[in-house]
């Protein structure tokens, strides 16, 4: 299809000759006598004519070439993608996931990676194909399809079977919850692009309507991506003033950093569900600028009457503590106010039924899993049905039994009143040869798959690195890829990794 430049090239063109052609007629035959001489005057004024419309043909023609040349640039530079590279792809009805996609390229440059932006058209098996990491900001539009602008990429990527084995992607997926195909597109491309082999640098983020807080959630990706977690957000949102009310350590004489859990009250009554996360506002004693919030799935539910989180305190490379995790485990102190805002999280909220659930997490990963036993339990007791179990099946990982078995009193209380049905520790640095929570997973594949057999949900929460592929890999052959892939779309596999 020829371009707008070309289009105006094309249709101005004429008419400049035309202009031309009838100006020089007028010159050469109107009656201008007896002003000047017939001869000069016609003369000059056809010299004119004609140069004007020659410099203005040449004008045309540079902008063309000027066009043409910048259009280039905007072609992909395959000679230039390396391995750190980050390629922003988008693919946009209407404007927004390119208007997204513009301000993660911003975002990453100014985290000091190296990008390339480019449309969904633009790409090609080929390119892919060299790729190591691609973002991928998504629309779906009409009735669960692709953008207009993603049609060959569909055709000739998606339903092809290339492999992708080098390439690590993420996606942001627009999309509104009143049409019943929510982020579709999104969906798709993720199933696929997984089929093909490549790894997810982390899980799909929705964006529902434009939802500020997914959106956030996103820019907590790319700053972790970037190493550069202290960018700022890109809209700031409205926290409530809570109170930090109590805090303990949960691993004394630990090998890893140390976690804490922390209680939080709210100025009002609060609503929220197990899988919900908690935003929090850091601040700094040395730092006066606003700084970027911080995510913690949340430990506890309403009845408890507060938020309670597991933070695990983070350092930079100097030595310095995290901003969320130092402020919340150190700087703040109790009785500090904090600002917070809830954020629901609903794609790790409790399963639709009364379904058994399988629970997998390491570290502060426990958080989240923690909210889920503590609302099974909650509705349990509201059922009046104690005396029929419920079925709930832990798998928790950490280092050391003796330092890091956090809520140890907690989860021996729930294996003793039934609320968990079975228990599977794994202790890493307790052997010689390390042991995950996934190898535990492959101890019990038989009872694993009777578990799901029965319509059981697993819900994974912990650390993205290490633990959560390693759990889908697992999970992939005991249950087969078929099968995992299932249960995602009917939401009966859900993850909160980071
Ligand atoms: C959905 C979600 C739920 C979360 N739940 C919890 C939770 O329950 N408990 C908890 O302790 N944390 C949780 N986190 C992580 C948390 O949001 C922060 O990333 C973490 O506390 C570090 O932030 P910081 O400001 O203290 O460190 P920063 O100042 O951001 O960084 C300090 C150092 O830690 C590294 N770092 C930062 N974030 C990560 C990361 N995610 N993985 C590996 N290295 C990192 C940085 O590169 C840097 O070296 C969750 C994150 C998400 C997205
Ligand atoms: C005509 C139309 C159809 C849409 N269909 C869907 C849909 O099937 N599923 C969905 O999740 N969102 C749907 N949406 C919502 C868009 O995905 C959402 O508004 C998105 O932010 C648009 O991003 P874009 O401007 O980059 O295209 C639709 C929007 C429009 C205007």
């Amino acid at each position: 299809m020829p371009s707008q430049n070309q289009q105006l090239h094309h249709k101005l063109l004429p008419f400049a000759l035309c202009l031309a052609l009838s100006l020089c007629a007028i010159c050469l035959f109107a009656p201008i006598e007896p002003f000047f001489s017939i001869q000069q005057l016609r003369m000059s004024t056809l010299a004119s004519v004609l140069s004007s419309y020659f410099l203005f043909y040449f004008w045309i023609l540079k902008r063309h070439h000027r066009f043409h040349q910048s259009s280039h640039q905007a072609k992909l530079d395959l000679a230039s993608m390396h391995q750190e590279q980050v390629l922003i792809v988008f693919a946009s009805q209407t404007g927004y996931a390119e208007q997204l996609a513009t301000q993660t390229h911003n975002s990453l440059q100014q985290g000091g990676m190296q990008t390339q932006l480019c449309d969904i058209s633009q790409l090609s098996a080929e390119i892919l194909q060299q790729a190591h990491k691609v973002l991928f900001l998504v629309s779906t539009t009409g009735e669960g399809d692709a953008p207009d602008s993603a049609a060959k990429f569909a055709r000739d990527i998606m339903g092809q079977t290339i492999k992708f084995p080098q390439l690590h992607y993420a996606i942001l997926a627009l999309g509104d919850r009143n049409y019943q195909a929510f982020c579709a597109f999104g969906h798709q491309l993720d199933h696929c692009l997984h089929q093909q082999g490549a790894q997810t640098l982390f899980d799909i983020v929705e964006v529902d309507n434009g939802d500020d807080g997914a959106l956030r959630h996103w820019q907590h990706h790319l700053g972790v991506l970037s190493g550069h977690t202290d960018l700022a957000d890109w809209h700031q949102a409205e926290y409530e003033i809570w109170t930090l009310t109590e805090r303990h350590l949960l691993n004394a004489g630990s090998q890893g950093n140390p976690a804490y859990q922390l209680r939080l009250t709210p100025p009002k009554d609060s609503i929220w569900q197990a899988g919900d996360i908690a935003e929090i506002l850091p601040r700094h004693p040395d730092v006066d600028r606003t700084l970027p919030h911080r995510e913690y799935s949340i430990a506890s539910i309403p009845q408890d009457g507060a938020v309670e989180l597991i933070v695990r305190q983070m350092q930079q490379a100097d030595g310095s503590l995290g901003l969320g995790s130092g402020w919340l485990t150190h700087y703040a102190g109790i009785g500090e106010s904090i600002q917070l805002r809830l954020r629901s999280n609903r794609s790790f909220h409790p399963p639709t039924s009364d379904c058994p659930l399988i629970l997998i997490g390491n570290g502060t990963g426990i958080a989240g899993l923690r909210a889920h036993l503590k609302q099974r339990e909650h509705e349990h007791k509201q059922k009046r049905t104690q005396n029929i179990p419920t079925q709930n099946w832990l798998f928790f990982g950490e280092r050391n039994h003796a330092h890091d078995y956090f809520c140890q009193s907690e989860i021996e209380q729930w294996v003793a009143n039934n609320n968990l049905s079975k228990l599977d520790l794994a202790f890493s640095r307790d052997q010689a040869q390390g042991c995950y929570v996934q190898d535990k997973l492959r101890e019990q594949a038989t009872e694993l798959r009777a578990w799901v057999q029965q319509g059981a949900a697993i819900y994974v929460c912990g650390s993205l690195e290490g633990m959560a592929g390693g759990v889908d890999q697992a999970l992939s052959e005991i249950l087969g890829e078929g099968e995992v892939e299932r249960m995602r779309e009917e939401g009966l596999y859900r993850r909160d990794v980071y």
